[in-house]
């Protein structure tokens, strides 16, 4: 266990209790919102089905304070109520069959709620919901398909792999882990590049499997580094390594770690994308950040060699300490959100540089991982 030192320890504390005021005062001004964004710093819901995949996020920020409050408190009560009342109207989506973000819905929340209560009906949900996230599986390709279409696969499908690898081996079902790896396997093959940066999306040819292309939507260009997507793909493959023990996909989750260290500024807050021009590279994504911090601290565990281990584990801190002293809501009062500078969909102009739900939680979990 690496201390921190104990000025870092108080300013992520201040940031904790900062994020738990925000939360609060998003359940009481919106009770029961599941917002994906803010607007001018207030939470707002576009409504669209597509832009519901991170609805799981708000409870999952509740089940990350419930945990740790002291045990028996009115503060452990409000958070385990209130996660338990956001988390239980998802439930009938773990049969959705058109998303490919069942784990982003499911392991932040029922995930958690398991973990904390060990009640088998909660396993039982994850367990559905990785079972029906397999039935996506496209055979000639060996991919799950992105909710766009039968050809497509998107790098943040590997935040929603390890739903099925938990199916897997709760279960003991040997096709639903043979299907999460052929996943994994395709991902690295064409959308990890040898650089380690990575694209948004592959088109496939569905009559024969072929791989066509990389594409993008939400990154500059089909051939250029969204840092949200390379972030998503650097966790994304640290949790495949801990199902599988796969060393192929350890030695991925590490180039997209080293790519993201080697290619942002000293404050390890990246641009939108690596790529963008220059003068719309100003634009950052600290939620690109945020996933970054928590995927190192899971990653820096995981690498035999010690000094890959600090290297990781130290930036995970420097990107925190960064996001708490320049980008937290706080810097602004009628700022709802936890972190400013998040970025959803730049070409749509949705939720640019504002928060943005998940970044959100993975600040928390990343806190929680400092922290505790
Ligand atoms: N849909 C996942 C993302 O916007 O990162």
């Amino acid at each position: 266990m690496i201390h921190l030192a104990s000025d870092t320890g108080e300013v992520f504390s201040h940031s904790y209790q900062f994020a738990q005021r925000q939360v609060r005062r998003l359940i009481e001004k919106h009770p029961m919102l599941y917002p994906l964004h803010t607007k001018d710093g207030v939470w707002a819901h576009e409504g669209e089905i597509w832009t519901r995949w991170s609805d799981g996020f708000l409870p999952g920020m509740m089940w990350i304070f419930a945990k740790h409050a002291e045990p028996e408190s009115a503060e452990a009560k409000y958070w385990y109520e209130n996660a338990v009342r956001y988390t239980t109207p998802l439930e009938p989506r773990k049969k959705n069959r058109d998303a490919h973000d069942l784990g982003f819905l499911f392991l932040s929340t029922y995930y958690r709620w398991y973990r904390l209560r060990h009640e088998p009906a909660k396993k039982d949900v994850i367990v559905d919901a990785g079972s029906i996230l397999a039935t996506r599986f496209n055979e000639k390709g060996g991919y799950l398909k992105s909710y766009v279409g039968d050809n497509s696969v998107f790098i943040d499908t590997m935040m929603n792999v390890p739903i099925i690898l938990y199916a897997a081996r709760e279960t003991g079902d040997r096709k639903l882990r043979d299907i999460a790896l052929r996943h994994a396997r395709t991902t690295r093959r064409v959308l990890v590049r040898g650089d380690g940066s990575t694209a948004h999306e592959g088109i496939f040819d569905t009559d024969t499997g072929e791989f066509l292309r990389q594409a993008t939507h939400q990154g500059y260009r089909g051939d250029s580094c969204w840092s949200r997507g390379l972030t998503w793909a650097l966790y994304g493959f640290t949790t495949v390594y801990e199902y599988s023990r796969d060393p192929h996909f350890l030695e991925t989750a590490q180039a997209c770690a080293d790519f993201y260290i080697t290619h942002s500024p000293a404050d390890g807050i990246p641009p939108w994308d690596f790529n963008a021009p220059m003068e719309n590279r100003t634009l950052l994504d600290t939620s690109a950040a945020a996933i970054c911090a928590a995927g190192l601290l899971r990653l820096c565990r995981l690498v035999p060699d010690s000094m890959k281990g600090h290297l990781y584990w130290s930036t995970a801190v420097r990107i925190l300490r960064s996001l708490c002293e320049k980008h937290l809501g706080k810097i602004d009062p009628k700022w709802e959100g936890i972190l400013k500078g998040g970025v959803y969909h730049v070409h749509k102009g949705l939720g640019v540089d504002e928060s943005v739900m998940w970044g959100e939680y993975f600040f928390c979990e990343a806190l929680e991982r400092v922290l505790w």
